[in-house]
C-alpha cells in the first residue's frame, strides 16, 4: 500500500513580536493540523528584510511544496518571490503585497476599503456640515497596507469640504513610533476631533498621548486589526479607549486552505479578498461573542487532536508489544 505523500509548506512570517502575527501563525497551525499529510515550517524574519530574503532562499533550496510569505516591504521582497516562482514553487503572498503579479495567489483583506471604512465611520459619527480636524497615523511607508489604507481614507475625506486632515504622522506599525511625534504635534496645533491610526497598537499609543494631555474624552480614535483577546482592538473598543476598529482578518487559515487546494491540483482564485467590518460600541458585544465561540471551537479541535495523538501512540506501542508476543 502506497503511503500518502507528505507535503511541506514553508511560511516566512515578517515578524512575530505582535499578537496579530501570533494569531496568524496559530490559525495556520490549527488549519494544518486538520491535514495529516501536511507539514508546516514557519520562519520568523524579525522585521529584517535581508533576513526574510535569506529565509525565502532557504525554502527555495529545500524545495518546499508551497511557499507562503508575508512580506515586510513590497519592493525588496519582489525579486526573491520571482526566484521561487521560477524554481516552480507555488507561492502565496499574505497580508502585505509585493510589486507586480508574479505570484500564485494573494490572500488578505482589501486595505483600500479599510481606509474608506474608517473615513465613513468618521462621517457618519459627526453632524452634517460640522467642521472636523483629523490626524492620520500611517503604518510603515513601504508596506502596502499603509499605502492602501491611506489611499482609501484620503479619497473619502477629500470629498468632504468640512473635514480636513490637518497632519499625518509617519508611524512604523508600532506604538513607539507614535508617542513622541504625536505629543509634540498636539502641543503645537489645535487638538483634532478624530485620529485614524493604521493599526490598533498605534491607536493605543495615540490614546496614551491624548490621556496624558487630558484629551482622551474629546478625541475619538479609530484603529485597525480588531483582534480578540486581552489588549486586542475589540477589548479597546469595549473599554471605550477606541471609538472603533476596522477588522483586519489575518488570513492564516485561508492561506493553508489555498495551499491544500494547490497541492490537490485544484484551480484557485489569484486574489482572495477577505471580509472586513467596522467594530464600534454598537456591534462590539456581538463580535466578541462570535470570537468567543470560534475560539472555543479551535481549543476543542486542538484538544481533540492531542487526544487522538495519544491514542495513536498507545495503539503503536501496544501493536509493537503484540508483535513481539506473537514473535513477528
Ligand atoms: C502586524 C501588523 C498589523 C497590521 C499589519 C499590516 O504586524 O502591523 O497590525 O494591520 O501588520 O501588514
Amino acid at each position: 500500500q502506497k503511503q500518502e505523500d507528505i507535503y511541506t509548506i514553508g511560511f516566512v512570517q515578517a515578524m512575530t513580536s505582535d499578537n496579530w502575527r501570533k494569531e496568524m501563525n496559530r490559525a495556520m497551525k490549527v488549519e494544518t493540523s486538520m491535514h495529516p499529510n501536511l507539514n508546516l515550517e514557519i520562519k520568523d524574519a524579525h522585521n529584517d528584510v535581508d533576513r526574510q530574503i535569506a529565509q525565502i532562499e532557504d525554502f527555495i533550496e529545500k524545495g518546499v511544496d508551497v511557499l507562503i510569505v508575508s512580506p515586510i516591504q513590497s519592493v525588496p521582497i519582489t525579486p526573491v518571490i520571482e526566484k521561487a516562482m521560477n524554481a516552480g514553487i507555488p507561492t502565496i503572498v499574505i497580508d502585505r503585497k509585493i510589486e507586480g503579479s508574479n505570484y500564485t495567489a494573494y490572500v488578505g483583506a482589501n486595505n483600500v476599503e479599510i481606509g474608506e471604512n474608517a473615513a465613513n465611520y468618521i462621517i457618519s459619527n459627526s453632524n452634517p456640515g460640522e467642521e472636523l480636524k483629523l490626524i492620520e497615523i500611517t503604518g510603515l511607508q513601504s508596506s502596502s497596507p499603509a499605502y492602501e489604507r491611506s489611499q482609501g481614507f484620503r479619497k473619502v475625506i477629500s470629498n468632504q469640504e468640512n473635514i480636513e486632515v490637518v497632519a499625518t504622522i509617519a508611524g512604523d506599525w508600532e506604538k513607539t513610533s507614535v508617542n513622541k511625534n504625536l505629543q509634540s504635534l498636539i502641543d503645537s496645533i489645535e487638538a483634532p476631533d478624530f485620529i485614524f491610526a493604521h493599526n490598533d497598537r498605534m491607536a493605543m499609543g495615540a490614546w496614551e498621548v491624548a490621556r496624558s494631555e487630558n484629551l482622551a474624552d474629546s478625541i475619538q480614535i479609530i484603529g485597525v486589526d480588531g483582534l480578540f483577546g486581552p489588549s486586542g482592538g475589540i477589548q479597546l473598543v469595549k473599554e471605550n479607549i477606541l471609538a472603533a476598529t476596522v477588522l483586519y482578518p489575518t488570513g492564516g487559515a485561508e492561506a493553508i486552505k489555498l495551499a491544500t487546494q494547490l497541492l490537490a491540483g485544484d484551480n484557485i482564485e489569484k486574489n482572495n479578498i477577505l471580509n472586513t467590518v467596522v467594530i464600534d460600541k454598537v456591534n462590539v458585544d456581538i463580535m466578541q461573542n462570535q470570537f468567543n465561540k470560534m475560539n472555543q471551537q479551535q481549543n476543542d479541535i486542538e484538544q481533540q487532536q492531542s487526544v487522538i495523538k495519544e491514542q495513536i501512540a498507545t495503539y503503536n506501542s501496544q501493536n509493537y508489544l503484540l508483535k513481539i508476543m506473537v514473535g513477528l
